[in-house]
């Protein structure tokens, strides 16, 4: 046997827990992602669920997220810090695949304590995460504005300009940033090269860059404690029978690779993600949760086959409250997208899925759902790689009966009116992935998990 990898002793849809090879260990590690273009409730459903796990771990984006998270009467929107932060006594990892800006991180961890929300003792931070700089706003805000340019409708955190520096290989990461000689040397030499290419550009403006440098230096101090090699900390932690749920921002349609491109955030969304994003090999997680909203929402611009233009968008959205969490922009609203769901649940290899929201429909008399696409009259079965075939998708529905009744915060699946057990099971067979678990309030207890599911069994 080549290397040392789980060996699953029975077939892995009859067994699902691992045993691992070197310490018969039984792991339980799963990744909760979004599988639409984001927003579909994941900080809830991670805070509920992080309970049964000893470790939440972030794997990829920065503070363009906000997670929600309802405790009774306070909100919390989680940014940077996984959610999983608002259980006492579990840990916190934000991973290598994550850009970092220290001063939301700060921000967040403050407003968190001030909370009562213990963090620094619980956040453990990576050390190869990449650290962004006021001139990755600064860039992004030109960019998005020029002339000609596709305007992508970001979150103006600066995020792609932060990716962009990691990939071209001239990014400073938490490790850099605390090395303080080297980081001023590395500060300096990548700002000159920025100025000499903005100057070129004729996009300069003056900017203080020793102050920022030296704002930096004070925020390396604040982090430094939280700072380690978090792959070697996971991989320790299963390697003791720790379990971890790994986290994920944003959802698959805004993935770099699988979304709609260009009209995508500059990160690794899908599940393959959690693997680069935390340094935990793929043979060490044994699940993948999809979640996804009873309908379907999309913040900023690029396609959206099924986006409702007849006042049932805005129906939705004053029902769901659908504005965004970061920049309270409004969101887009529409019908689920089965096609949409089969592709991402392709890509992820879901296990199981979570419906949340299914009470935003509780008034609709019929639900649409879209089944099919078609192009000219032919159907495609396929999701098209480029923009221009996406926006010529013609979406095929098929309306479901609703079911006229609340469904707010009902907790157990018999007490769902039949017609609303209808539509998920609508959902399951058209998207041939069981449906696990179903949101029905933005509260921990506005849920029910399906008995005998395999969400069940791998949420534990
Ligand atoms: P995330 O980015 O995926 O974590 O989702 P957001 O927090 O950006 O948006 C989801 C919103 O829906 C939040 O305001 C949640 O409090 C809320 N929410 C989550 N689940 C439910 C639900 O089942 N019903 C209702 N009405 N609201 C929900
Ligand atoms: P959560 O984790 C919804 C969208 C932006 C824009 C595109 C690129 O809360 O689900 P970026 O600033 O990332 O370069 O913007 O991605 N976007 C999100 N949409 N939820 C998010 O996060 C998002 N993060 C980024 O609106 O269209
Ligand atoms: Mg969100």
């Amino acid at each position: 046997m080549g290397g040392v990898g789980p060996v699953f002793l029975f077939p892995r849809s009859d067994v699902p827990i691992a045993v691992d090879w070197i310490g018969l260990v039984k792991m339980r590690n799963v990744i909760i992602l979004g599988s639409q273009w984001g927003d579909e409730g994941k900080g809830k459903i991670v805070d509920l669920f992080a309970e049964r796990f000893d470790i939440v771990a972030r794997y990829q984006g920065g503070h363009n997220a906000g997670h929600t998270v309802f405790i009774g009467e306070k909100k919390f929107v989680l940014k940077l810090i996984p959610s999983g932060i608002l259980r006492p006594g579990k840990k916190a990892v934000i991973g290598n695949g994550l850009v970092i800006d220290p001063a939301a991180l700060l921000s967040e961890i403050d407003t968190l304590q001030a909370a009562g929300v213990p963090v620094t003792s619980n956040l453990f931070i990576s050390n190869r995460a990449h650290v962004l700089f006021p001139e990755h706003r600064m860039m992004e805000k030109m960019s998005e504005g020029r002339e000609g340019r596709i305007s992508i409708g970001t979150t103006s955190r600066g995020i792609g300009p932060c990716y962009e520096d990691k990939i071209a290989r001239r990014g400073i990461r938490v490790a850099d940033l605390l090395n303080t000689e080297f980081f001023r040397a590395q500060y300096d030499s990548i700002m000159e090269e920025k100025v000499v290419i903005a100057k070129a550009l004729g996009i300069y403006s003056e900017i203080d860059l020793r102050a920022i440098r030296e704002e930096y230096e004070a925020f390396a101090e604040r982090i430094r404690p939280m700072v380690c090699d978090t792959a070697a900390l996971l991989n320790q932690a299963i390697r003791d029978g720790k379990t971890v749920m790994f986290e994920g921002a944003q959802g698959t349609m805004l993935d770099i690779d699988h979304g709609t491109y260009p009209f995508v955030t500059s990160s690794s969304a899908s599940a393959g993600g959690a693997c680069t994003g935390t340094g935990v090999a793929p043979t060490r997680i044994q699940g993948v949760l999809g979640v996804s909203k009873a309908y379907i929402t999309r913040v900023g611009g690029g396609p959206f086959p099924t986006e409702a233009f007849d006042g049932a968008g805005d129906r939705i959205r004053e029902r769901g409250k659908e504005f965004g969490a970061v920049t309270g922009r409004p969101r887009r609203c529409g019908w689920f997208d089965v096609p949409l769901l089969r592709y991402t649940a392709n890509i992820n290899g879901f296990d199981s899925l979570v419906i949340t929201k299914l009470d935003v429909l509780d008034e609709f008399d019929t639900i649409p759902v879209c089944v099919g696409y078609k192009i000219n009259g032919k159907d495609v079965v396929d999701m098209p790689p480029t923009v221009a075939e996406i926006e010529k998708l013609e979406a095929v529905y098929e309306c479901v009966p609703g079911w006229s009744s609340s469904t707010f915060g009902i907790s157990k699946y018999d007490e769902l009116p039949s017609k609303a057990k209808d539509y998920i099971a609508f959902l399951e067979n058209r998207t041939g992935v069981e449906v696990g678990c179903v949101s029905t309030g933005p509260e921990r207890n506005q849920t029910i998990v399906r008995a005998g599911s395999r969400f069940e069994e791998l949420i534990g």
